[in-house]
């Protein structure tokens, strides 16, 4: 089973990446591997909206995104962790959902949407927020769920936590962190039908 994740934050050892740390960990411990994608650090430019995409599904800019591209296409279970910034995602993930414009080009003009492999397609969002109101994750989460319609990723899971500000505060909640290890056990339980 092919596993990725995205780590929108940078915030070194901040609430994003301890969250997505444990639940890689959950992963692990079963024993399969995770290829994390650190946004921060990869050299991804915004979608220029050039239209490059439309007849092929290809995007013609070439930078980091072609690896992304590629573990995409082939992963079956893909985790999008994010703190929220303005009500929404972090730009640094916001960038790179923006660039799957040509998987939604992929999907919706050529119709050739990603198929899934035998342990099918599912995801996981992790979203961590300073603010306490639902209001404040809304925006991120919908453009979450549009990342995953537009990758073929037809169900997924998430986690959500508000009022966690502070660089580590997430290392105090009562349950967040044993909850992001048994997401990341969950994601890639297989169940016998
Ligand atoms: C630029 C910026 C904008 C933010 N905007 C919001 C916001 O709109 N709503 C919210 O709940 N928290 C907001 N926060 C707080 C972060 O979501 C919070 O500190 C979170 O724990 C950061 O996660 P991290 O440690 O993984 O970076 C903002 C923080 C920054 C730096």
């Amino acid at each position: 089973m092919k596993i990725i994740a995205f780590n929108g934050s940078p915030r070194s050892g901040g609430n994003t990446e301890l969250l997505l740390k444990e639940t890689i960990k959950g992963i692990v411990d079963t024993g399969l591997s995770v290829h994390t994608f650190n946004l921060n650090e990869m050299n991804i430019r915004p979608c220029q909206d050039c239209g490059g995409c439309n007849e092929t599904g290809k995007c013609i800019v070439n930078d980091d995104m072609d690896q992304i591209y590629e573990a995409i296409r082939s992963a079956d279970r893909i985790i999008l962790a994010s703190p929220i910034f303005f009500f929404s995602i972090s730009a640094q993930s916001k960038i790179m959902i923006d660039r799957c414009q040509s998987f939604w080009c992929e999907k919706y003009l050529l119709k050739e949407p990603i198929k899934a492999g035998i342990y099918g397609r599912k995801g996981l969002l992790l979203l961590v927020g300073g603010m306490k109101k639902e209001i404040g994750i809304q925006c991120a989460e919908t453009c979450a769920q549009a990342f995953f319609r537009t990758i073929s990723v037809a169900e997924h899971e998430k986690l959500f936590f508000l009022g966690i500000d502070a660089k580590g505060e997430i290392l105090h909640h009562p349950t967040a962190l044993k909850d992001a290890y048994e997401a990341g056990r969950k994601l890639v339980e297989l169940k016998v039908k």
